[in-house]
């Protein structure tokens, strides 16, 4: 810690200042960051958040000189990356009595990753509220913002919201609240959330409406300014970047079947672009002439390819539409090979193959995974024989995925 930073009566910034370049989600940050971790010394002092994982010894030593490590009766973590709560084992170790307050989801996470399992936590859900002995906070589940365990938390007196990453920039700076900063932070504000929060816009506007009745003075991230001076005008940033843009993107959805199911999946997939406000196609590939097809193809924005299995292949006319793929420019367009299948569904994994050889963007578990973190979207969409609830699910989650992409606008 720098120096005694104060946010409001009783309440200090005890974070960290890292002006290195930082390596992030293979990225460089060449501005640096800090990890902002707050102390409301309160009756029952309470630390929110702590800071990245490398500086623990000295996050503890620091906050070791403003008080005393076992009279913390709790630590709040809203998130649990390793940028935030890295430090909550060297803190943990000291502020022995301290309760670790979190969402059930993050509970697992941190005894896994800090070897927490006999200490005691407090599981909040949304709207609790915890009394700290003069003041009073309040949880607020933000599912997704930008991983699934993430919360905000409110403190009601003082009229601060502290929400971790989400309203963060990435910026080593030492003048801590965003009236003194040297320079005009809109832009770094900006591209923060279109790097982590802008994947994730739906759950954006989910938490918009949570704190829309909130009367909020102060917003206190985790890296970053804090925000003390037109709050609203972040907020609404927020809000304005994540509304979907007008949009007149358009689903394609190609198919080939022997018994109905790969035609089933497709009309759900239709029926849930629907549902999005996107305009959707079906074309069963072995009864349309090939330059309809292809005419459509040139038409759409995303586009899925789907084939049962039949002996270890893909079946119909789908083979010959594919390779036409590649005279095409498809260069921005999106690409999802698809199929119902019985055991072993080889026919979806030849699809991808095919589509990997052209210009679309093909949409793989792996691509999802690496830029944004989801791990229940999965692409290619393999469905094992007629759809069920579970497929149904698993549809929606494409469909939701594909979606925000085509209505991102960035
Ligand atoms: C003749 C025949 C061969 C099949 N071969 C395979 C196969 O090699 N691998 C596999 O995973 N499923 C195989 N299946 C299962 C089908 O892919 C499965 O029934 C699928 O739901 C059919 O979808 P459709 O109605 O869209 O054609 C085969 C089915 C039939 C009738
Ligand atoms: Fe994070
Ligand atoms: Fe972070």
């Amino acid at each position: 810690m720098e120096k005694n930073i104060m946010l409001n009566e009783n309440i200090f910034w005890i974070g960290k200042i890292d002006d290195r370049d930082v390596p992030f989600h293979r990225l460089t940050l060449t501005k640096g960051t800090t990890y902002n971790s707050y102390l409301l010394n309160t009756e029952k002092p309470t630390v929110i958040d702590t800071v990245d994982i490398s500086f623990g010894k000295e996050f503890v030593d620091n906050l070791e000189n403003i008080i005393e490590l076992d009279k913390i009766k709790y630590i709040v973590i809203n998130h649990t990356e390793p940028d935030h709560s890295g430090s909550l084992r060297s803190l943990a170790s000291k502020a022995k009595n301290a309760v670790i307050v979190c969402t059930k989801p993050a509970v697992n996470e941190l005894k896994e990753m800090y070897k927490l399992h006999d200490r005691e936590f407090l599981i909040v859900r949304d709207g609790d509220t915890l009394d700290i002995g003069g003041k009073t906070l309040k949880f607020i589940e933000t599912p997704y913002l930008h991983t699934e365990e993430t919360m905000i938390t409110y403190c009601e007196e003082d009229k601060i919201l502290f929400p971790c990453d989400i309203f963060s920039t990435h910026v080593a700076n030492y003048e801590y609240f965003n009236d003194l900063a040297k320079e005009d932070i809109i832009g770094d504000f900006i591209g923060y959330y279109k790097l982590i929060m802008h994947p994730h816009r739906r759950y954006v506007q989910n938490m918009i409406e949570k704190i829309e009745d909130l009367d909020i003075k102060m917003i206190a991230p985790s890296h970053g300014f804090v925000l003390r001076e037109n709050v609203q005008s972040f907020i609404d940033i927020y809000d304005n970047m994540s509304k979907n843009a007008e949009t007149s993107k358009k689903a394609l959805i190609l198919y080939s079947t022997m018994t109905g199911n790969t035609k089933k999946i497709a009309d759900i997939l239709k029926e849930k672009f629907e549902e999005q406000n996107i305009a959707s196609k079906v074309i069963n590939v072995n009864k349309t002439p090939k330059e309809e097809v292809i005419a459509a193809i040139n038409e759409a924005d995303a586009i899925f390819f789907g084939s049962s299995t039949k002996y270890g292949d893909m079946i119909g006319n789908m083979e010959d539409i594919l390779k036409n793929l590649k005279s095409l420019d498809l260069e921005s367009k999106l690409g999802v090979a698809f199929g119902s299948f019985g055991w072993s569904g080889e026919s979806i994994e030849v699809v991808q193959d095919y589509l990997n050889e052209t210009d679309l963007k093909v949409l793989s578990t792996s691509d999802v995974i690496k830029s944004t973190g989801m791990i229940d979207v999965e692409f290619p969409l393999r469905i094992r024989f007629s759809p069920n609830e579970d497929s149904l699910i698993k549809i929606e989650r494409s469909v939701t995925y594909i979606s925000d992409l085509l209505l991102s606008g960035i």
